[in-house]
């Protein structure tokens, strides 16, 4: 049961139908907000208080619907999440520059095509915005150098986005370690084992654990937090096995 922390609020959350942005949806409904849930992914059944736009974060055009539909729709938008994301593992030299492109497109360049979608909005309501980035942002992991250069710019650029639209616009980040999503599904057992094991809590996060900080971020709770990430990770980031 919600508390209302977002009683009233108008959001749109990003790769909505799966994992961390589900679990965001979600849990933004029971605070009582309205949702606008983008993916390319089919998100299954209508549900009340959900607005389900099927669009590709990296096309602009889609952003002027999910735009749209906040000013026609609901007449307010509060809160955008950030989230949708692609990965494709490989290292540098043997990644095609299609996927290098992709990654970027759809990883980074989606915030900046939201807010100038969005920002006018955004600046109306005194909204908060929350960028999905990872800790690919702050440690060096093999074969993911377009995903990590994305969330690395994204920590950046929410620091930016902060500066440029507050006092109107609050602008944070939330760098998730390792979640168990579907996003997991085709890595090994072994893999998935160190990853639960680097870190401090000795487990894999939950979605709803993400989707708890993005909503703190979202909502009043956090009214003098702007321009700050926040490791969502168990402690992986602290964990470290030599000196
Ligand atoms: N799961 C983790 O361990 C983890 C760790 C660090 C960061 N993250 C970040 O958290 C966020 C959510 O990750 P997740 O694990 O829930 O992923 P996921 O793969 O479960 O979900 C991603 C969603 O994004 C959608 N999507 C992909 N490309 C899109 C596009 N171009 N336009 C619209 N939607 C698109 C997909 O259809 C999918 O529904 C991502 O930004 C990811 O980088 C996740």
């Amino acid at each position: 049961m919600g508390r209302g922390l977002l009683a009233g609020k108008v959001a749109v959350v990003t790769g909505a139908a799966s994992g961390i942005g589900a679990a965001v949806v979600d849990r933004f409904l029971c605070e009582g907000a309205r949702v606008i849930a983008v993916d390319v992914a089919d998100q299954g059944p209508d549900r009340p208080g959900v607005l389900p736009i099927t669009g590709d974060v990296a096309d602009s055009a889609a952003w002027r619907r999910v735009a749209e539909a906040a000013r026609e729709e609901f007449g307010r938008l509060d809160v955008l999440h950030s989230n949708a994301s692609v990965v494709v593992r490989a290292p540098a030299h043997e990644l095609a520059e299609s996927d290098w492109d992709r990654q970027i497109a759809v990883n980074l360049k989606a915030a900046y095509l939201a807010i100038g979608a969005c920002v006018g909005l955004l600046r109306d309501a005194r909204g908060a915005v929350v960028l999905s980035s990872s800790v690919h942002a702050i440690a060096g992991l093999p074969s993911h150098p377009a995903y990590a250069a994305a969330k690395g710019g994204l920590v950046s650029l929410g620091r930016q986005l902060a500066v440029e639209y507050g006092p109107e616009v609050r602008v944070n980040t939330v760098l998730p370690g390792p979640i168990l999503t579907p996003a997991w599904d085709g890595i090994g057992q072994e893999d998935r084992r160190r990853s639960a094991a680097g870190t401090a809590a000795a487990r894999f996060g939950r979605p709803e654990e993400v989707a708890a900080a993005v909503t703190f971020l979202a909502c009043e709770e956090s009214s003098y937090v702007t321009g700050a990430c926040l490791v969502v990770d168990g402690g992986w980031s602290a964990v470290k096995d030599s000196a």
